[in-house]
Formats: structure tokens, sequence, C-alpha cells
């Protein structure tokens, strides 16, 4: 198979239901491959998805983050373009420090009552529920509850409008798909944008009037006492990112996890009270089923990888979902192994635009999945989960279960 037949076939319904294949046969192409018959505004001329190239390139930090040309002036975009996952140092290195501040280990060991709670909350929700062989939703029950209200709690957010949110968060995530950028999404992605950012904006000024113990509240009072280095509105546009970033990625680390766990019978038996195994297992489900599928970057000046021209400021399009399966970094890499250790995948991103949150979603998974299979050891899904139909934030968005109670 041609790059070009393999793009096409990953970007069609089949592929994005199941992209592996079409990873396996990009491998056997080569780490990275030229695009030769690219539509003509396209800034993507080559494709990779080798480890050791990715994740040469994404460390590089000469390497950036480049918006679509001629799309400046949408709300959506002057929200990206103002916040750190969207831009370049130096701007992106003053936003980040203001952000890093807020992820310290402290604030981590406080989010693990929260995690504890919302989980064993929704544990009791389902038992209800299920009681009877009744079937469950995992997604609507444990996968997505958890990480929205945690992440809520922690930002500051009132539970209510999470609803509200949580569509304004589908709009804009519509809109980062490869096929993605049409003149409808794009135009539901500006709505949710300039109706999110009114929404700061009200809860900025009610933090002022009444601050809590929230990072808004923390944030706010920082901005105001002279302590932070961002303006106002590129607060918002951090909140806006932070919170996507937090959301349906987390979702979906659940959600995609589950049918592999419980294709491993002897691995869940031991979760509940093994927690090193736990962590093997919240790594290999990032690994073989990794929520974000691919990034690009930009190149610096002309260069050549693996005998492919990039040109200067053309991009690649890097798919790490497939360096996740790389058999030159994860022998056997369909394979389920929590203990299989080797290189951390690339799940989380590398270099300067790694993951903020990503201790904290890897804490959800430590804190919630032995809690899950202690309460409910013979859990099983009854119905083919059904997925997000998106490359990019790749998924199970529904999947019936029963609690075996
Ligand atoms: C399993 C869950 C998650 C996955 C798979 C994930 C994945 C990623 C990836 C791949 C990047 C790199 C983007 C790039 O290089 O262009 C990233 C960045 C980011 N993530 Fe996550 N993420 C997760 C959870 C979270 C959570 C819980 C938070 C917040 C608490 C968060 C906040 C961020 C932020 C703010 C960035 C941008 C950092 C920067 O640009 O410097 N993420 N994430």
């Amino acid at each position: 198979m041609d790059v070009e037949k393999l793009l096409s076939g990953l970007y069609s319904d089949e592929g994005r239901q199941n992209p592996y294949p079409f990873y396996a046969a990009l491998h056997e192409l080569g780490p990275i491959r030229e695009l030769p018959n690219r539509p003509e505004h396209s800034t993507v001329s080559a494709v990779a998805g080798g480890y050791d190239v990715l994740d040469q390139l994404l460390r590089d930090p000469e390497w950036y983050k480049q918006s679509p040309p001629g799309w400046e002036d949408e709300e959506i975009l002057r929200t990206f373009n103002s916040s750190m996952m969207f831009i370049n140092p130096p701007d992106h290195t003053r936003m980040r420090a203001v952000f890093a501040k807020t992820f310290t280990p402290r604030r981590l060991g406080e989010l693990e009552p929260v995690i504890v709670r919302v989980t064993d909350a929704m544990l009791d929700r389902m038992a209800e529920a299920g009681a009877g062989g009744a079937e469950l939703d995992f997604v609507a029950d444990f996968a997505y509850p958890i990480p929205a209200l945690v992440m809520a709690e922690f930002i500051g957010l009132p539970e209510a409008d999470l609803p509200w949110y949580r569509q304004r968060v589908d709009w804009i995530d519509e809109f980062m798909d490869v096929a993605g950028k049409t003149p409808e999404r794009l135009a539901r992605a500006n709505t949710a944008a300039a109706e999110l950012r009114g929404y700061y904006r009200e809860l900025i000024a009610d933090r002022r009037r009444r601050p809590g113990e929230d990072l808004i509240s923390g944030l706010v009072e920082a901005l105001d006492g002279g302590g932070v280095d961002l303006t106002e509105e590129e607060l918002i546009s951090n909140l806006i990112v932070l919170f996507n970033a937090s959301f349906v990625t987390t979702v979906y680390m659940f959600s995609n996890g589950l049918p592999l766990l419980l294709a491993h019978p002897e691995v869940v038996a031991a979760l509940p009270g093994d927690d090193e195994l736990t962590r093997g297992c919240v790594d290999e489900v990032l690994r073989m089923e990794a929520p974000v599928h691919f990034l690009a970057r930009a190149a610096p000046r002309d260069t050549v990888l693996h005998g492919v021209p990039v040109a200067k400021d053309e991009n690649v399009l890097m798919l790490i979902a497939a360096a996740n399966r790389d058999p030159a970094r994860f022998p056997g890499p369909d394979r389920f192994d929590p203990r299989r250790g080797g290189p951390p995948s690339l799940a989380f991103g590398v270099g300067l635009h790694f993951c903020l949150g990503s201790a904290v979603s890897r804490l959800e998974g430590r804190l919630a999945l032995p809690r899950l299979f202690a309460r409910f050891p013979k859990l099983q899904v009854t119905e083919k989960p059904v997925y997000s139909g998106s490359l990019f934030l790749r998924g199970i968005d529904t999947m019936s279960v029963t609690t075996g109670g």
C-alpha cells in the first residue's frame, strides 16, 4: 500500500473505527514518508509514525506549532492562539509557568480524596442502577463523570454547568479532527469559544466577589495582585484549553481501557491491592489505545529526515498512536502487557508541550480502576462499543455493561 492510499484508508470510516492495521502498514513503509500529492493549501508534507523520529522531533524546541493559515480572525483560533497548547516560546514558556505552579505534588495530594469520593459515589450509583442484571452505559456512568467532576472541582466549575459545557467541548473537539475544518464545524467552534469566553468572564467576576479554594480563585487573586504574568483574556483562553484537554482524553483512558482490561481476567482480578500492576495497566492502556492519535509540528529550516525532505515551515503529521505500536520499540506491539516496561509511550506527547495533566489522569486511573474491579469483579461488556468517529480524539463514547450484581 502506498502512503496516500494508506492515509485515505486511515481517514475512512473503517480506519477511524480501527486505525491499527493502517499504522502497522505505515511501519512497513518506514518511520516517515513524504506526501507527494497533497491538497493545494495543505502545509503537511510528510507523515511519521516511527517512535524514534517522533520522539526526536517533539523534543526539539525549534520544531514549532503553526496555526492554520488564513484563520487568524476566527474566534476559536484567537482563543487557541492565546493559550499555551497552541503557541511557541517565549509566550508558551510564560503561560505554562503560571499553570505548572498549580499542578504541584501538594495539589495532586489534595486531589486524591476528591477522586476517591467521586469514584465511590459513581460506583454506588452503578450498583443501584445495575442491580438485577440491568444494563448500564459505562461511559455515562463511570468514564465520563469521574474526570469531569474531578476537574470541575479542581478548576472551580459548578457541577450544574457541566452538561451545557460538554456540548461546547464537543463542538471544539469536532473542529480539531483531521477532516474537521468544514465551515459548519468552524461556525460551531467559534460559537463555543465565544460562549465559553463569556462564561469564564462571569465566573471570574464571581470569584473576585466570593473567592473559594479552587484554581480560578487562586489565579484571579494572583492576577489582581500582579503575581501572574498573564492578561485576563489569556487566563480565559488557557482555562478553556485546560478543561478541554483534561476532559475527553481521560474519559477515553477509562472507556478504551475497559475492553482491553476485561480481555485479561487474571490482570483484573489482581488489580485491587496491586499498585504497581495498576500503574502498568494505566500506562499500557494509554500506549495501546491512546486517546490522542496525532499532533503536528512545523520545520524550523529545510531538513531531510530518513531520506524524506521537509521544507522550512512545512508540517509533519505526527501519528503518536502509531508510534505507540512501533514494533522497533514495543516488541509484540499489539499485545497487552502491563509489565512490559520499555520506553514511555507518546500518549501524553513529549518535550515542551508534554501534557501538563498527565499526573492527574494517571492518578485517576490508579485510584478508580482498582475500586471499580473490587466492587464489580464480574463486570462485563454486553454490546459492541461505539467509537467517537474522530481520529484526533479516538475513543469509546457508548458501551453497555452489566455489573454482575
Ligand atoms: C489520558 C488523558 C490525557 C491525554 C491522553 C493527554 C494528552 C496530551 C497530549 C498528547 C498533549 C501534547 C500536545 C502537543 O504536544 O501538542 C497534551 C498537552 C496538554 N494537556 Fe493533556 N492529556 C490528558 C489529560 C490531561 C489533563 C487531565 C489535563 C489537565 C488537568 C491536561 C492538560 C493538558 C495541557 C494544559 C496541555 C498543553 C501543555 C502545553 O502545551 O504546554 N491533559 N495532553
